[in-house]
């Protein structure tokens, strides 16, 4: 299949999207309706898109990510209306999310109308649905005038995709047209909220009936908690690996993800709760460990706060650049910014992540934080993008 890729150059440059952008967007929407692919910028990563009312579309999605059938996507909307056709139950707290969030970095877990297409759900009878607030996602959804079916844009397994050029390495081929709308805003995916299991009677927000945090990301935890004034229960697959038999109530949540080529140790302070302290302690861990695997591994990347690259003397703001330090080999460095800014980290994870299979590193060594607010998805996916090797401190 021959992808084309359109550049929304006006977009790209100033944010509004002109009657060029426009009309490539509207070219895409026509291949949306005619059964096609198309990979789209949103405000968290890029989305692998395909009409959800149509089953041959949603197949072709499975098959261009290599993804297991029974891990069900997220429906994308542009307008609360198109939720009539897609669930009967919006329970009144999910109401609350959505207003309080919608547009924007959030998925709900509702009950499925059961109408609605099962392939979207891997057979659930729920469906995850999500109002996304990038508008160059809003346009192409109203464009095409049906919900669309999208889970990120990269091959299963590996890191998920936040800007066109990730976009071609991995799906160049497979799907008709690539957005190229400049790099996702927040750079992780959407917070999932299974609100399905609450009663809509009654609303019990007694413990077996609490909203469940599916997936952290950008609508942190402690925002919602303070919108609904209650805690939130914290799904099983977030606080360690799963057993073989356990079966998450996220599907996705069973399979290695975001993982980079190179085998990768998450070093986690884990009852340190000063950001800093905690570079510190890791900081103080990382040469021992180069020593360890040097025998075995050949180009080790540093994935690391500026904070702790400082403490180890070696600080660079460029991710490509080697820096002879003390420590040898000589690693990659990823400076992943300052502790005090977690919005740039959680921006360029999962951009690091690829960029150490583009260097060709083995061997990752990346620095945990406290998980507080947004650091809870961003240590979220580090963990999984390590396997859970995780050397506690
Ligand atoms: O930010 C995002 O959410 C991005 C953009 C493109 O919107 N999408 C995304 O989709 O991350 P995906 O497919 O990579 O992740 C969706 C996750 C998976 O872990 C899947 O198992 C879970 O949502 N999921 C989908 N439907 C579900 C359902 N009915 N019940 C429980 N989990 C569900
Ligand atoms: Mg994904």
């Amino acid at each position: 299949m021959n992808t084309k890729v359109f550049v929304l150059k006006k977009f790209k440059e100033t944010g509004r999207i002109s009657t060029e952008d426009e009309k490539m967007i509207s070219e895409a929407a026509d291949v949306i309706r005619s059964g096609g692919l198309v990979a789209f910028p949103t405000e968290t990563v890029y989305g692998l898109g395909g009409d959800a009312f149509n089953k041959e579309s949603t197949l072709k999605i499975y098959t261009a990510k290599g993804r297991p059938s029974d891990n069900p996507l997220i429906v994308h909307i542009s307008d609360v209306s198109f939720l009539s056709s897609i669930t009967n139950e919006i329970p009144s707290i999910a109401r609350v999310l959505m207003d309080r969030f919608w547009p924007g970095p959030m998925t709900l877990i509702l009950k499925r109308n059961v109408r609605f297409p099962k392939e979207i759900s891997g057979g659930l009878d729920t469906v995850a649905v999500r109002y996304p607030s990038h508008p160059v996602a809003n346009m192409l959804i109203a464009q095409a005038g049906v919900p669309i079916a999208a889970p990120s844009a990269n091959l299963s397994g590996r890191p998920s995709t936040t800007s066109a050029r990730d976009c071609v390495e991995d799906l160049r081929g497979k799907v008709d047209v690539i957005i190229d709308g400049g790099s996702s805003g927040i750079g992780l995916e959407s917070t999932i909220i299974d609100v399905s299991g609450i009663d809509k009677a009654t609303d019990d927000l007694s413990l077996i009936n609490r909203p469940v945090l599916l997936r952290p990301g950008a609508i942190t935890m402690e925002m919602i908690e303070e919108v609904l004034n209650l805690k939130m229960a914290l799904d099983d697959a977030l606080k360690g690996p799963l057993s073989k038999d356990t079966k998450p109530r996220a599907p996705g949540m069973k399979y290695r993800h975001y993982a980079p080529r190179a085998r990768m140790v998450l070093i986690s302070p884990k009852t340190q709760k000063d950001p800093e302290e905690a570079s510190k302690k890791v900081a103080q861990q990382i040469p021992a460990i180069i020593q360890k695997i040097r025998q075995d591994y050949h180009k080790i990347a540093l994935m690391v706060s500026s904070e702790c690259l400082e403490l180890l003397n070696v600080s660079s703001r460029d991710p490509k650049k080697e820096t002879k330090v003390l420590m040898d080999p000589t690693p990659c460095l990823m400076d992943m910014g300052s502790v005090h800014d977690p919005e740039k980290m959680a921006h360029d994870v999962f951009n690091d992540l690829r960029e150490c299979d583009r260097l060709g590193v083995d061997f990752i060594i990346a620095e945990g934080y406290p998980e507080k607010g947004l650091f809870l998805a961003i240590m979220n996916r580090l963990k999984k993008a390590a396997a859970w090797e995780i050397i506690e401190i």
